[in-house]
Order: structure tokens, then sequence, then C-alpha cells
């Protein structure tokens, strides 16, 4: 049984007050709440067994090692990797995109073509503009429809000899819609692309099977997971990670350095120079086990019931609009009320304790297509409730009233 009492106690914060009120957290889209047990492991790691890892004979170091690893293998589980060398450790989906971008520096050139899509968040864009700008290939973008869906028809003739790898997210962060991302990936296959999958809004509700969707690059970020900040993955195939060039030289990248040359470290090393955020790594594992336990399926079907819920009661309010209304939806609502700055409304609905996202979501192609300069976006998790959601409404309606 899905018992969100009880889930809400797994998260010391949503006992806080903000401007004395209880907190409500619509702000999930953005970065998730952190449960006790994912915090306690960040502490038992700097309590017990602090030490660097693959570096140590020492007992710590052998520890700390083991501890990583074994989140790599949990990282491999949950997203149904054949191999775990095919799980990179990255600080993050930003970090994991311009790796893969960057990689791709020497496998294009002049007249090559590369697909974005216009539902894209900027980190999905830029690390590819910039890697067009490197080497002479064109981007091409899918462009969407006014529900916020990707015009499908326009991609599938988009695709051509020409087009070497598609870069699409699997949720938008700014409006919440689902791609239909199996559709996607075979059509990009049809036509020897390569593609990327940002996963970092989807993983908080869906559990991808890399193996199944037969993507070649799935990226995500742990803190929208119930993980920390600094940590998430790139799950890359192996023939693709092998192709790829390092992305930073340093420490435990390499095999063995001399002036002369130097010769890399084996998969997935050859991607991880420096020494990682160790802590996170653990602590990532941790995150998953805890949402496993729960179980995604559980959490997804609950969150679109607030989903609907939210999206009828905002409904009745006079002069509010709705952006992204595919039927096809994560747990977000992008709204504004005519004649008001999206900022405002956040503002005062701050005073009363609710944190909303207010701005274009680091999404502003998607902002131009509305032409708008950004919305106020309430993004719902697992723990929040039907009774947030209505303290939520009033707070909207009141802030509406003040500001016209
Ligand atoms: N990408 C995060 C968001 O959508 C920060 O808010």
């Amino acid at each position: 049984m899905f018992n969100v009492d009880n889930i809400r106690k797994d998260f010391p914060i949503l006992q806080r007050k903000i401007n004395g009120h209880p907190l409500i957290y619509f702000d999930n889209a953005a970065t998730s709440q952190t449960p006790d047990m994912v915090i306690q492991s960040i502490v038992d790691y700097y309590n017990n067994y602090n030490a660097n890892i693959h570096r140590g004979v020492h007992t710590l170091s052998q520890e700390a090692t083991d501890a990583y690893e074994g989140a790599r293998l949990k990282i491999q589980k949950h997203f149904n990797a054949k191999k775990s060398h095919e799980i990179i450790l990255t600080s993050g989906t930003t970090h994991g995109i311009n790796l893969v971008a960057s990689g791709f520096t020497s496998l294009l050139k002049g007249g090559d073509e590369v697909i974005v899509s216009a539902l894209e968040h900027h980190s999905n864009i830029v690390p590819w503009q910039m890697l067009c700008e490197r080497t002479g290939a064109i981007l091409k973008v899918i462009p969407i429809s006014l529900k916020g869906e990707l015009i499908i028809e326009e991609y599938e003739k988009m695709l051509s000899e020409k087009t070497k790898i598609v870069f699409v997210g699997h949720v938008s962060n700014a409006l919440g819609t689902i791609n239909p991302i199996e559709h996607i990936i075979k059509k990009a296959k049809e036509f020897g692309a390569a593609i990327l999958i940002d996963g970092a809004q989807a993983t908080p509700h869906i559990k991808p099977d890399v193996e199944q969707l037969d993507c070649d690059f799935y990226v995500c970020s742990a803190h929208k997971l119930c993980g920390p900040t600094g940590i998430g993955m790139l799950y890359g195939k192996e023939e693709w990670l092998l192709k790829l060039p390092p992305y930073q030289g340093g420490g435990e990248m390499i095999n063995e350095v001399t002036f002369e040359k130097t010769t890399y470290a084996d998969l997935p090393h050859k991607f991880e120079a420096g020494t990682p955020n160790i802590s996170g790594g653990i602590a990532f594992g941790i995150a998953l086990d805890y949402l496993n336990h729960i179980g995604l399926d559980k959490i997804a079907i609950y969150e679109n019931e607030l989903l609907n819920y939210a999206t009828k009661k905002l409904l009745e309010i006079d002069r509010l609009k709705i952006y992204g209304t595919s039927t096809k939806k994560t747990a977000v609502i992008s709204f504004n009320i005519e004649g008001i700055h999206p900022y405002d409304i956040g503002t005062i609905i701050d005073k009363l304790g609710i944190a909303v996202r207010t701005g274009h979501h680091c999404a502003q192609p998607i902002m131009d297509h509305y032409n708008i300069p950004g919305t106020i976006r309430a993004s719902f998790s697992f723990y929040n409730t039907k009774e947030e959601i209505d303290v939520f409404v009033k707070a909207v309606e009141r802030a509406k009233n003040m500001l016209l």
C-alpha cells in the first residue's frame, strides 16, 4: 500500500516551517527532497570510512571502494545496463551530456547533421550548439505543437543519412510532456544515427530499461531522485564508450603515463578522472534502494492522481492558463495568470510557505514558442498531498486578488 503519511516521515525537511507556515514543496522538478536514509549514508561515510577510492591498500580505502562500486552495480541493475562499466558516474546530467558532445567532436565533419528538440532544457541544447560550432555540423530542431508535444512527422522528415546523432529529453522539465522516446530511438536507428536521451526529469517517475530502449546514451542526476547534488550517471553502450575519447585527463583515467605517451584506463575509469564524489555515489545507490522499495510504478500512479487533482483545481481559477496540455505528462503544471508576472505570484506564495519555480526554467525556446517570458511551475512528488494542493490553489487565488 502507498502510505503518504508514512512516506512523509522519511523526509526531515518536510517538518520545516517557512515564514511561519508549514513548508509546501512543489519545486521537485528542480530538485527532490532527501530521505533520512540517504542523508545518514553520507554521515556514515564521513564518520566511519572516509577515504579515497581505487588507490589504497588500507581498510578504509577498501571499504569506500566497495561501497562506491556497489553503488555502480545498483545503478546498472536499476537501468538494466548489460555491463557495469557502461555506467559512468558523473557530476550530473549536464556533465554527462557535455562528455558525449565533446567526444563527438572528432567523429563529425562539416555538413553532418545533428537533431535536437524544441522541448529541451538548455543543458541539452548548448553543448550540441558548441559541438556544431567546433565541427561545422548543422543543428536541426524538432518543432513542438501548442499542446507542448513533439511533432513527430517533422522529426521523421528531418532524418537522413547525414544525421549523426539525435538528442531528446525523455520528459520536458518545463511542461512535463513525456516524449515517445521508443519511437524516436527506433527511427534514429533506421538511419544509423546515435541517440542520447536526457532522463533528468523522467527518472524520478519512470524506470527506464536502457537495454530494451536500445538508446546509445542515457543521462540523469541523482538529486532529482531523492539523492544528493553533484552526482549523476551516464549510461553509454560499450561500443560507443570505447569509441569516444576521454573527456578529462588526470589521475585514475590512465593506464600508464610517460612524457612520450599516455595510455588510458579501461571503462569506466577512462571517463572518471580525479577523485569523484564518493559519498554522493554511495548515497545515489541508497536513493535508488529507497525508490525501489516504494516502487516507481506506485509513485507514478500516485503522482498522476496529484497532477489530475491540481490541474482541475487550478483551472477553476479565472484567467489561469496551463502551458503543456499533453495527455502524457509527469506531475508538472506550468501556468500563468493573465496580466500577472509569474515572479510576483511566486514571491507572494513563498510568504505562505509554498515553494514553486518561476521563470523560463532553463528552457527559453519553449517560452518563445508560447510567446511568454516565463511561467509558474508547480512540480509534485510522491511525498506531496492533495491537502497541500488545496492550500496552494487558495494561495494562488489570494495572490491573484492582491495583484489584480
Ligand atoms: N533543471 C532544473 C529545473 O527544471 C533545475 O528546474
